[in-house]
């Protein structure tokens, strides 16, 4: 009798924390901007912003539609991502891209966990997660093909963006 209540609080938490990782994304690109905005990159950094933008704007409208809460973290992941943005950017273009992979394969495997477990019934939210996952392993096969995986201190970056990512994650699934 309780199934269907749990699955929807499910859900909730999936949007929630959905939610907040794509504001964390436009956060990093705004980071990453704001040090490359002028370089070679500057244009496809902008780019990704703006599709980061349409994630946003969706999983905004379905916090509304489906009454859910935002995260009360939304200030530390905006400080968060513009700070691991702007950081990994000043380290240079290639470890910008660095800081791109890692969270794309975080968000990638996460979004794959949640189309793993929502029902046929929320047909329409896994055909959105669906779209952006793949959007976002666009992002990191560009990183990728931009030399990311030959940046300075790659294992670092790695280690450091993967940890507070999947930190994010699991905090804003909660509070
Ligand atoms: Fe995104
Ligand atoms: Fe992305």
């Amino acid at each position: 009798m309780n199934a269907p209540k749990q699955l929807n609080k499910d859900v909730e938490a999936m949007i929630r924390v959905d939610q907040a990782g794509e504001f964390g994304a436009t956060c990093i690109y705004a980071g990453q901007l704001a040090v490359l905005k002028n370089s070679a990159i500057g244009p496809t950094l902008k780019q990704m912003a703006a599709q980061e933008e349409v994630h946003l704007k969706t999983f905004n409208d379905l916090c509304v539609a489906r009454g859910v809460q935002p995260t009360i973290l939304q200030p530390v992941w905006q400080v968060g991502g513009y700070l691991m943005g702007a950081v990994t950017a000043l380290m240079g273009e290639k470890a910008a891209h660095a800081c791109t992979i890692a969270v794309e394969e975080v968000i990638a495997d996460h979004y794959q966990s949640q189309l793993d477990r929502l029902g046929p019934e929320e047909s329409e939210l896994k055909k959105t997660i669906a779209q952006f996952r793949a959007e976002e392993l666009e992002h990191k096969d560009h990183a990728e093909l931009e030399g990311g995986r030959n940046a300075p201190a790659y294992e670092t970056i790695t280690t450091v963006v993967k940890g507070i990512t999947k930190t994010a994650i699991w905090l804003s699934k909660r509070i």
